[in-house]
């Protein structure tokens, strides 16, 4: 695995495997890697011929009050993990290369980035963008893989290269879970052990959710009761948002009439977790 820290040298080797012909998957990610990441790796992996993963914690997607000071990072084990996957090259940027003195430019998707995450992380979705837009500069790829855990960005993605007709193949990787449901997230080592059995609520809810709309409940205000049956008696557990919404625009949903995203922000103490399940009622609803 080639470790390259310089963007001018990441380009020089991506352009280098496209004159060989060769494909490129592209895996962008803040490290502290966990199974969730490495699925993705798998999937690049199965997909182009050469894969490359980037890790730089985006200083520009946290708001304020966030967490950035306090993120997990564990960049030898981050190294060692990719190694094993067989990854070929990992991007791993410094500020100054991602930023430099003066950066002034911003690439921002409207409308979409209002709803859920985006009203409760202002800001947040304008850093995502325009993190991408570098790194995809930089990386060239043919494919990337982002995480279906993270439905609204991957939404946004989607739509920020088709808008600025980027040419790049947006694939999506299942949830990775733990075995008892909660889905993996670098941010899960914040839980104690009793809000991490706790947090376990979050997916049952979900499920809740799931099971609710196979015996034909459609209707968004009861499948929030549903999920929140499983929330509200934990005292741990504040949810923030827990909407139902168009898997592509994130629009608000009143019923289920196609393809609906069930989302969900619930804090666990000063931990915020996200979550979702697609549904789409008449078939087995399939989990984003
Ligand atoms: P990060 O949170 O490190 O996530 C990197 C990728 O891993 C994202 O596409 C995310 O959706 C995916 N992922 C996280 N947990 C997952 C899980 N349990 N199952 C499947 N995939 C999972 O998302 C970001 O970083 C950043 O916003 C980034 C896109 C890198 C831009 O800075």
């Amino acid at each position: 695995m080639e470790v390259v820290a310089n963007a001018k040298a990441m380009t020089e080797l991506s352009l280098r495997w496209r004159d060989s012909g060769r494909s490129i998957g592209f895996v962008p990610t803040m490290g502290a890697l966990h199974a969730g990441h490495l699925s993705l790796v798998e999937i690049s992996k199965s997909m182009a011929d050469r894969t490359v993963v980037s890790i730089f914690l985006n200083p520009a997607q946290f708001t304020e009050d966030e967490d950035l000071g306090r993120y997990p990072v564990s960049m030898e084990e981050d190294q060692r993990l990719l190694r094993k996957a067989g990854v070929d090259a990992l991007f791993l940027p410094g500020s100054e290369e991602i930023y430099p003195d003066g950066f002034s430019t911003w690439v921002e998707v409207e409308g979409m980035t209002a709803n859920l995450c985006g009203e409760y992380r202002p800001g947040h979705f304008r850093g995502v963008t325009t993190v991408c837009t570098v790194l995809f500069d930089i990386v060239r790829p043919d494919l990337a893989v982002f995480g279906q855990k993270d439905a609204q960005q991957l939404a946004v993605v989607r739509r920020l290269v088709r808008d600025l007709k980027l040419g790049i193949e947006i694939v999506a990787g299942p949830i990775v879970r733990e075995s008892d449901g909660l889905a993996m997230s670098s941010r899960n080592m914040y839980l104690t052990p009793l809000q991490r059995t706790e947090a376990a609520a979050i997916s049952r809810g979900l499920g809740f959710v799931r099971e609710a709309v196979s015996r034909g409940v459609l209707d968004s205000e009861e499948l929030v009761r549903n999920f929140r049956s499983e929330t509200d008696s934990r005292p741990g557990l504040l949810v923030q948002y827990a909407r139902l919404v168009h898997p592509e625009t994130m629009e608000d949903l009143d019923r289920i009439e196609g393809r609906a995203l069930f989302a969900v922000a619930v804090y666990s103490g000063e931990t915020r977790l996200i979550d979702n399940v697609l549904l789409e009622p008449g078939t087995d609803p399939m989990e984003v």
